[in-house]
């Protein structure tokens, strides 16, 4: 089962994608998480664009979040929102209905106590938007995510363990749908 892992911020040092890379390490057997490191590069979303031809980014993208089984997000909170990068890529995915019925984790991560969870309602609706398939174990705020991740991973076992929960889901998800 191949998963595509999406964060929401492309802040060097972001905790969120430290969130990512810990995840893979709990993945069980026959689960492979590839991180998407390319938010950066993704144009303004622009409506004639996408009628005509994609961009090269956008398209790289497209095809990634095609290929793979499932999807988790992981998004810091800017705002009281998601932050305009993520929005930006998820407007890009909407004509290609690369989400659609697929299996996605939404998750958000902070420092503070409110684990980003505004921006974590934001997120969710925009996934309905897509008619992406979010588990319920797939869908959660992680508040003072820096003192639950050192190093060599996720440091907290109660939140490896829903995390870990959160992919069984997924692959349920996955397995639901006819895949894998
Ligand atoms: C412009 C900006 C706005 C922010 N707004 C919020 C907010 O509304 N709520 C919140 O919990 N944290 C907010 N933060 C703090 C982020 O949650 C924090 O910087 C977090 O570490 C960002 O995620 P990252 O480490 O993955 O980059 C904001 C940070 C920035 C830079």
């Amino acid at each position: 089962m191949r998963v595509l892992a999406l964060p929401g911020s492309v802040r060097a040092g972001s905790s969120n994608v430290a969130l990512l890379r810990a995840l893979a390490a709990l993945a069980p057997d026959g689960v492979q998480l590839e991180l998407y490191e390319d938010l950066a590069t993704l144009p303004m979303f622009a409506p004639d664009t996408a009628d005509t031809a994609l961009p090269a980014a956008v398209a790289a993208l497209s095809a990634r979040v095609a290929a793979a089984d499932a999807v988790i997000i992981c998004t810091p909170e800017y705002a009281f929102g998601m932050p305009g990068v993520l929005k930006n890529a998820l407007d890009w995915l909407v004509s290609s209905g690369d989400l659609y019925e697929k299996p996605v984790a939404a998750l958000s991560a902070s420092p503070n106590e409110g684990g980003g969870a505004r921006a974590l309602g934001w997120l969710r609706e925009t996934l309905s938007a897509h008619h992406a398939h979010v588990p319920e174990a797939a869908t959660f705020a992680v508040p003072f995510v820096r003192k639950r991740l050192d190093p060599a991973g996720v440091c907290d076992p109660a939140l490896a363990s829903t995390l870990r929960a959160a992919l069984e889901s997924l692959r349920a998800a996955v397995i639901a749908r006819g895949g894998c």
